[in-house]
């Protein structure tokens, strides 16, 4: 079994991450994971959103929202590095207004948990992106995930395009993994916990 993302983190030396190539993505599928979701998923996991650095927007044109380290317990005590797919929804502050109406719904999400080998990050971090258009950023607020399922090993590249692509097909692959019958009853509300 691969190593969890806990042990990975905890290991003097990691491995390399895989190089991306283009047979990698011409091998990829549009559908991951079962008709249900598999165990270990669904996986539950909250936080208030803290300040990443920034890229994801800037460069990368998919902003992304990290959870603070505590919080990917439930995540990377089970499950190795790599991209992920489900459900977030943002929870607001009570005394802060700006979030209001559809931007308080449940959204698709993709989460890159890993160490970001493009960017050679040095701690494990997750980044969430939402796929809604929230017209700002939502630092402080507490956002709420649900994982569903796993789309892909976290890869090198060798040019922010080819990690664009790799990001927008990682969204389609979400979308249409998550439009399954046994994956809609997250879409309304993410439990605080889950019933066996
Ligand atoms: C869906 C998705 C997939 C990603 N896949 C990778 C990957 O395979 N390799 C990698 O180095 N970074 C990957 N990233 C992480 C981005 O590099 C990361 O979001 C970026 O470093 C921005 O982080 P920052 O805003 O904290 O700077 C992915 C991000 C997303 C949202």
């Amino acid at each position: 079994m691969s190593k969890t993302a806990d042990q990975l983190a905890s290991q003097p030396a990691r491995p390399p991450a895989p190089l991306q190539t283009e047979s990698f993505r011409n091998s990829r599928t549009e559908i991951v994971g079962g008709d249900t979701p598999e165990p270990p998923f669904p996986i539950i996991m909250s936080g208030v959103v803290q300040k990443g650095f920034g890229r994801g927007g800037k460069d990368l044109g998919c902003p992304t929202a990290n959870l603070p380290d505590e919080s990917l317990l439930p995540m990377s005590s089970v499950t190795s590095t790599g991209v992920y797919f489900g459900y977030a929804q943002v929870l607001p502050k009570t005394e802060n207004k700006a979030l209001l109406g559809e931007h308080l719904k449940v959204w698709p999400m993709v989460m890159s948990m890993g160490f970001n080998p493009f960017y050679s990050n040095k701690e494990l971090s997750a980044e969430v992106h939402i796929m809604h258009d929230y017209g700002t950023d939502f630092y402080g607020h507490e956002m709420k995930v649900v994982v569903l399922g796993y789309i892909r090993p976290e890869l090198d590249y060798t040019s922010r395009e080819a990690l664009i692509l790799d990001i927008d097909m990682d969204k389609r692959v979400a979308i249409r993994s998550l439009d399954r019958p046994a994956y809609e009853k997250y879409s309304t509300a993410i439990p605080d916990v889950l019933n066996a």
